[in-house]
Formats: C-alpha cells, structure tokens, sequence
C-alpha cells in the first residue's frame, strides 16, 4: 500500500528537502522550502516480483493512433497529430496564441470526437467568445472553469473524451499539497497526475505552459522532461510571424516548425515565409544581399541589410547587429578588414534581418559580408542572387549543410544565381547558374562583378 509522507520542496527549482531549510542547497534560494506531501510506496517485502523483466518481443508494442488536428502546420510539428495517451506541453509567452491555436483544433476535432477545454486562467464565457471568432462551435466541444485537477480526472475517467486541454498548468492546483497554484510543487503533482491520467484512460491531453522572462516553463524543468511532447510557440524579434516548433517529441522529429501569423479569425499558417519576408525587398539597393537559412528541415530566404557610414568625429564607431550572432558578426567584421582587404574603421556598421526572422546560423556569414561590402562600396549586390557559406577566421568559404534544399528554395522563389562555396560546388543537380568561390576575396569579386 502506498504511505501519504511529508517532504519539504524549493518554490524555485523543485529539489526537495526531508526537513524544510533556510537557503536551498541547489539554487541558493533563501526561505523557498515549503512543506508538500508526496506518496511513498511501502517495500512490499511479502511479495515476490520478478520486477516487470519481460522479453521484449512480447511486450504489446505501443500504438501511434494519431488524432489529426487538420490544422497542417500543428500536425507535421506533432509528427502528424497528437497521440493516444500522450501528453504535450506548449509554452510560450503570454500573448502569443498559444490559446488561440489549441481552441482552433479544439473546434476542427470537436467535429468528430468529444473535446474538453479546461480553461482556469480565463472564465468560460470569455472561451466562448474566442471560439466564436475562429468559427462555428460543435456540440461536442466542452468547456469547464474548475480548477481542481481532482474534479477534472474524475470526470475525465467517467467520461474519456478524445482530447483534454489544460490551460494552463500554473493555474490549476491539487487539494492535497498547500502551496498556492503555480508553485512549483502544485505544478509537479498536477504534471504528474494528468500524465498518469493519460497513460491511463488513453486521452490525450495538451498542457499549456506560460514562459518566464529568461525563456523557460515555469514551474520545474521536471515537467519537461515527464512529458512526450514539448512544443514552444515563439514569436521571434518583431512578432511578423508566430513560429511552433517541437523541442522534445517522442512521437515524431524534433526539427519540424510551423509558422503562423494572427489574423481577426485567429491563426493562419504562412504557406511561403520567404515571399513573405523577401516582400518588401527594394531591388539592386546597395546594401542587401538575399541568403538561406535552415529551420527544421526548411530552408527560408532572408534579405540580410548592412548600412554603413563613417563615424561622427571623436566618437566610438558604432555596431549594431540585429536578428544574427552578434559575436559572430563581429568577428566576420575583423575578418573582412585583415583579409578581404575592406577598410572599415572608423565607419558606424548596421547589419540586420529584415522582417525580423532569425538568421543565427554560419550558412549567412557570406552574405553578411557581402552586405556590408555592398554598403561600404555603395555598389548593389545583384538582385537575382542568393549568397550561401560560412566563412572562417582564414578567410575561406566553407561548405554548408543542407545546400540542395536551400538552392531548391532559391530556384523556386525566381532567383537565377548563387554564390556557393568552392567545396560544394559539384554534383548540385540545380538549374541556377553557379559561382563558387573558395575564398572571401573572390567572394568580394562577386559584388563587383555583377554591380549594376
Ligand atoms: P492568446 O491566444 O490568448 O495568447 P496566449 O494564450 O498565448 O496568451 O491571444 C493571442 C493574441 O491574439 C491576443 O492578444 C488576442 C489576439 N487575437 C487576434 O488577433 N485574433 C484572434 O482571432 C484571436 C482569437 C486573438
Ligand atoms: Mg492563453
């Protein structure tokens, strides 16, 4: 039989304690302990157990029943919908539509099995009035307001549904432990009661996580790893899109991402994200060359913009990266100078993203540089060429992963050239015409020759 204890537990990191102490030994917090009760199995000395060893082609394999949300993007981030008995966490920051997605699929899936939308941080009419903005409301959609996790599992195991949302796991709590909603203790014994709750009654369930100002779930780290899924809804510098990605799936790959944006009607997915972003692109302007980043196993285009301009006299040269590794760019910056023989002291030197997407990744730090050596020469890099490699501390151009991918985006969104690296320039298979260089020098070369 199991044994109700008492265990003392940190309010800020989780890790627990026999008898409440004043600063907590794994995070240094002072006063955190507060007192939680936790269920202890008795040692079971009378019964003889071979400990579950089974072999394991007799274990009844697990199925992967995927409940398709029809929302394509959620469900290629999902390995193709949620699994039966499976739990997936989705964080992100407040705002960002985190309870706009799950009530988009609660709508889709409510048409063929029964759905139940626990909504604790918002009433339920409140709920009611966001599903009426995404659409008509199916009758078996249900919501519930109670934030007793207790109530929930019981009706839950009397009644199974097809899915269980939980929005969201701070707000909820369990009568047995005494600290308040959201404390870490709470957090955990709800994690842990609806994971079981899962993996009991076969109902999927999806628990929405709020995101702390350092990027985190609230809560304890455990949770993470106690789930199947974890999904993280970003919305990256300058909200253009709202990106989903999985960071943890054991159902499916971890490098998928959906991008959406929010309309009047809720969340849209954005089909092509490099129309989007090349948009408002002014052609043959000095200054902007268009590269490829990888997200997930797809390669968007990104327009990087460089300004330059000589510094105000007796003040600091300025730089100011934005949307790539500013480390990074900053080394490439002494690169250009020591090899690529750009002077670029004493000039002030912007480079961004435009559209606000990320482009963290070495592939771009050739057309960071080409950028730059565009807006110092004032000669417009060609408008209808993508530039692709990473450059090193030497110079070099170095190759790139997943180049036919990136030249496949590049051919498909109208582009006819691409500067690529020297190594990886054999065997492309590509239509586009191709100038491959080994050397950031003959990189340069590339801005003069095709400047208009
Ligand atoms: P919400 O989904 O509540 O975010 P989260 O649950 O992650 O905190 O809301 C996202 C924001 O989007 C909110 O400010 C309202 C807005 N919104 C729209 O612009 N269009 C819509 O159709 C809906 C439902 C919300
Ligand atoms: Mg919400």
């Amino acid at each position: 039989m199991p044994t109700q204890t008492t265990e003392w537990s940190c309010q800020k990191c989780g890790a627990t304690a026999a008898s409440w102490i004043g600063r907590c030994d794994v995070c240094g917090a002072f006063s955190s302990y507060v007192e939680t009760p936790s269920v202890a199995s008795s040692n079971g000395s009378t019964r003889k157990s071979n400990g579950g060893i089974l072999p394991l082609g007799e274990v009844i394999s697990a199925g992967t029943d995927r409940l398709a949300t029809g929302i394509k993007e959620l469900d290629c981030v999902l390995g193709g919908g949620f699994v039966r008995g499976s739990v997936v966490l989705l964080g992100g920051e407040p705002g960002v539509g985190k309870s706009t997605i799950l009530m988009q699929a609660c709508v889709r899936l409510a048409e063929t099995v029964p759905v139940i939308y626990l909504s604790a941080e918002e009433t339920v009419g409140q709920i009611r009035l966001r599903a009426e903005r995404l659409g008509a409301i199916p009758p078996s959609l249900r919501v519930t307001g109670d934030s007793n996790i207790v109530s929930i599992v019981e009706a839950v195991q009397n009644d199974p549904p097809g899915l269980l949302v939980v929005d969201s796991i701070q707000t909820v709590y369990t009568p047995t432990v005494t600290s308040s909603p959201g404390s870490v203790s709470q957090v955990r014994e709800c994690g842990s009661a609806l994971i079981a709750l899962a993996k009991s009654t076969g109902v999927p369930i999806v628990l929405v996580g709020h995101v702390t100002r350092d990027g985190t779930i609230a809560g304890p780290r455990v949770l993470e790893h106690m789930v199947d899924t974890v999904l993280y809804f970003d919305s990256g510098e300058n909200h253009t899109f709202r990106i989903l990605r999985a960071i943890k799936n054991r159902f499916g790959s971890s490098s998928e991402l959906g991008i959406f944006e929010m309309s009047a009607t809720g969340l849209r997915a954005v089909d092509n994200p490099s129309r989007a972003l090349l948009a408002e692109r002014r052609p043959n302007a000095p200054g902007s060359v268009v590269s490829s980043v990888i997200e997930g196993s797809r390669a968007f285009l990104v327009e990087i913009q460089s300004l330059v301009m000589p510094s105000y006299p007796d003040t600091e040269p300025k730089r100011h990266f934005e949307g790539v590794d500013s480390g990074r760019c900053a080394m490439l910056m002494a690169v250009l100078e020591r090899l690529g023989g750009i002077g670029l002291s004493g000039h002030d030197i912007y480079v961004s993203v435009a559209g606000g997407f990320e482009a963290k990744e070495p592939a771009v730090d050739l057309a960071i540089c080409l950028a730059v050596t565009s807006a110092l020469s004032k000669r417009a890099f060609d408008s209808k060429t993508v530039a692709v490699g990473e450059v090193g501390l030497l110079g070099e151009v170095r190759s790139v992963p997943m180049l036919p991918t990136r030249l496949a985006e590049a051919q498909q969104l109208g582009f006819a050239n691409v500067v690529v690296p020297k190594g990886q320039a054999v065997n492309l298979g590509t239509d586009l015409s191709l100038s491959a260089v080994a050397t950031l020098t003959e990189g340069i070369a590339t801005v003069s020759n095709v400047a208009k």
